[in-house]
């Protein structure tokens, strides 16, 4: 049986130049569960994802949860200094 994961986001900004791509975002992701990110374009869910790749760092925020197995990396982030 698959370890329960939980990551907790809090609070995530980005901005690029004078455009706020990402303003005050806080998501629970769980593991067994399915999750949608929705919005038109330009709404800033690329930016979101590669925040939590670690492939962008955010302007302020934190994320925190259990380690997945599969993919180990930081428990904990916080901005600036991602990942
Ligand atoms: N590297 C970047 N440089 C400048 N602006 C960017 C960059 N990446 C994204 N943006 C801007 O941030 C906003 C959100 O973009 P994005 O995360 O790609 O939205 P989505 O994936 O929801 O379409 C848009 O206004 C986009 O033009
Ligand atoms: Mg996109």
């Amino acid at each position: 049986m698959a370890v329960p994961f939980t990551l907790e986001v809090k609070a995530l900004s980005k901005s690029f130049g004078a455009t706020q791509a990402l303003k005050d975002v806080s998501l629970t992701v769980q593991s067994g569960l399915v999750h949608a990110l929705i919005g038109e374009n330009g709404a800033g869910k690329s930016t979101l994802v590669k925040i939590l790749k670690g492939d962008l760092a955010p302007d302020g925020g934190s994320s925190s949860g259990t380690e997945p197995p599969s993919a180990p990396g930081p428990v904990e982030r916080t901005a600036p200094g991602w990942p």
